[in-house]
């Protein structure tokens, strides 16, 4: 949706109006016209991202049957779809991507089906037609189908891409909209759906979902194989619905709280993540129950491409949070936190992602607040700032707007830290106006007003405003609400976050890269994880303006002096490959050729290696080769980006 801010008032108007009567509704000039009979359900907002038409005919529970076949890489079975429609109404479209469709059924017989046409990023439509619905009427209707090998959400991975090395291992990644790839269904964050499953895996394996599980374990199944069922009851969009199968077992963190992993990282993962059980009674203090029962936390092999994902009672993570110190939990406090912002209060479309990533980054740093205390939240509201400035001197001031346009483009386009740093800056703004006392207040009645509904930037803006500012007019022109939403940059009352532990680091790296001191003047060895980050973050655009230009003797120094070729930490040795990447520094090829095929996390891989890109006739050539070593570990989301920097090898 384009919007001008000379549009504004009257888009206000309009949302304000159509809310008033129970509707939210925008009709896109491409679409043909609804039916008469069609009326929008409350809360209904196109999505650019869905073919579905949720206002004629959705989709309320999904129940999956699904077998795993390894050998094929191929998940086969049925989706049975509980579905509701307006009277009258003889069609319902759903969405699917590289999938294949055998057959559709109602509890009558099959019924006739078509795929429309394929859209690289959106897929196809799936049209199936039934007779006409009568008011109030449910149907089920049972498709039968197989995913392709190369669903996009999902990755099959080898015994060798596992820690243990023994068995296979296949995860699902249904954020933005890759759910279509492996479940036929309407595939739009603003159409909840509860869903069911019975999952069949070989002998030997283990499945869980981001659902309660109903049968721990599993139950026996043809020639071997274990069937697993689960239940999600609370409505869901769907690219929450998640799955993984492998060998993993189970730990015990708190009374709700745990980790699942491979048996061979369990103490390791569970030890990592003690404090799982007081960051959720922390999360619950501030902003009311949390609302989904179990919260555990899945540990994945290292190619998963994100560092979390918020799937309900199961979060999903990269092994390379398991850093053996505790110093990088905040990934949890994060996808915790999204139990509420995200998962309760849902961004109803793409364009409104800062909904669930900013609302998730501010509270996620008022919960290691709450449990590990003020400094460490303000050095990691610091280091969120630092990245936010090179954010925004980086993008095109039109992608950084927090409720930004993505017409014709991929979802994937709005993961940036405006999303994320803005977003939290943006409530930190309002905080520190208001109070902590009162936003809290009116942040946690917006969880509970808008529960388990979709949110657009439109609607939040009016719930704040009524909730919130309640026509104190002083207030609003202090909030600068509008600026923060629709302009680019940041409005004059942002404010940078300042962390008294940063002030020796800074002075330290001054000392360091601008005034080429030694390196055994920096007290590497008292500092934590974040003022270690701090350090290395040290002005890359001075770096890259060739301003604090490193010799290869001063890089041979730091590496040496901070032990960076044996550093673990996956944050630190990120950055340090990034300083010397941008050097052009050959002797820390080994440690960027290990980290670049030992996990395939595209927040650090992608980067990386468009650094090298950059880098031309010495950066290109070496990117070329390690892509091409690594790349068959890679989950799509990850190679779908670094295709577009790199290309693809020949012959993958
Ligand atoms: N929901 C996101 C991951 C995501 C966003 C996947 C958009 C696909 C599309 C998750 O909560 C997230 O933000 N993960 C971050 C970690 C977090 C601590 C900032 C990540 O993966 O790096
Ligand atoms: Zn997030």
């Amino acid at each position: 949706m384009k919007r001008t801010l000379t549009g504004l008032v009257s888009v206000l108007a309009l949302s304000a109006a159509l809310a008033a009567c129970g509707q939210q509704g925008e009709v896109k000039s491409d679409m043909p016209p609804l039916p008469a009979s069609a009326t929008a359900p409350v809360n209904y907002v196109r999505d650019i991202h869905s073919h579905a038409r949720p206002e004629i005919a959705r989709v309320k529970h999904v129940d999956l049957d699904l077998v795993a076949d390894f050998t094929a890489k191929i998940l086969s079975g049925t989706a049975t779809l509980d579905v509701t429609a307006e009277p009258g109404a003889t069609e319902i479209i759903l969405d699917v991507r590289n999938m294949d469709i055998r057959a559709v059924h109602d509890d009558k017989g099959p019924l006739q089906f078509a795929l429309g046409a394929d859209d690289p990023i959106l897929g196809q439509a799936l049209t199936i037609r039934f007779p006409a619905f009568t008011a109030g009427e449910h149907r089920k209707i049972r498709i039968d189908y197989a995913t392709r090998p190369d669903a996009a959400a999902l990755q099959w991975l080898t015994p060798a891409q596992t820690a243990g090395g023994q068995k296979p291992y296949l995860f699902s990644q249904g954020q933005a909209i890759l759910t279509r790839t492996w479940v036929p269904t309407q595939d739009s964050p603003g159409i909840r759906q509860t869903y069911s499953a019975r999952i069949t895996a070989p002998a030997g394996l283990h499945a869980v979902m981001s659902a309660e599980m109903l049968t721990p374990e599993g139950e026996a199944a043809a020639n071997g194989a274990r069937s697993y069922r689960f239940r999600m009851t609370n409505p869901v969009p769907p690219y929450l619905i998640a799955l993984a199968i492998g060998d993993i077992d189970f730990a015990q963190v708190g009374t709700r709280t745990g980790v699942w992993t491979e048996p061979s990282r369990l103490q390791a993962s569970a030890a990592e993540f003690a404090e799982m059980q007081q960051m959720v009674d922390a999360a619950e203090k501030l902003y009311g129950p949390y609302r989904w029962g179990r919260y555990d936390l899945l540990i994945l092999p290292p190619s998963f491409p994100f560092g979390g994902m918020e799937n309900p009672r199961l979060t999903f993570a990269t092994p390379t949070v398991v850093a053996g110190d505790k110093s990088l939990v905040s990934l949890v406090a994060h996808e915790l936190a999204h139990s509420w912002s995200g998962n309760l209060v849902t961004n109803a479309t793409w364009a409104d992602f800062w909904l669930n990533e900013g609302f998730t980054t501010y509270f996620e740093n008022r919960i290691m607040e709450a449990v590990y205390g003020r400094e460490r939240a303000l050095m990691l509201q610091t280091l969120g700032w630092g990245d936010l400035q090179t954010t925004l001197a980086e993008l095109p001031a039109a992608d950084t707007r927090l409720h930004i346009d993505l017409t014709g483009r991929d979802p994937d386009d709005g993961l940036t830290d405006i999303a994320y740093e803005k977003g939290a800056a943006f409530l930190r703004t309002i905080e520190r106006i208001v109070g902590r006392e009162r936003f809290d207040a009116w942040l946690k009645g917006y969880f509970e007003r808008n529960a388990f509904r979709p949110m657009t930037t439109e609607m939040f803006l009016a719930d704040i405003r009524a909730n919130l500012v309640k026509g104190d007019q002083a207030l609003e022109q202090q909030l600068m609400l509008d600026d923060w939403v629709y302009k680019p940059g940041l409005p004059s009352n942002a404010q940078a976050p300042v962390s008294n532990a940063f002030v020796p680091v800074d002075a330290a790296a001054k000392a360091f890269f601008a005034d080429k001191g030694p390196a055994s003047a920096i007290p590497w060895r008292n500092w934590s994880t974040q003022e270690r980050q701090r350090f290395l973050a040290w002005r890359p655009a001075n770096l890259r303006a060739g301003t604090d230009w490193l010799t290869n003797q001063q890089l041979g120094d730091l590496e040496r002096t901070l032990n960076l070729a044996n550093e673990g930490n996956s944050e630190l040795v990120f950055a340090w490959l990034q300083i010397a990447v941008a050097h052009r520094y050959q002797p820390a090829l080994p440690k960027l050729e290990q980290f670049l095929t030992s996990q395939g996390r595209r927040k650090f891989v992608l980067p990386l290696y468009t650094s090298l890109w950059a880098e031309g006739d010495w950066g290109r050539p070496i990117a070329t080769r390690l892509y091409a070593r690594a790349r068959p570990g890679y989950h799509p989301v990850t190679t779908g980006s670094v295709d577009g920097v790199v290309g693809r090898p020949a012959g993958q």
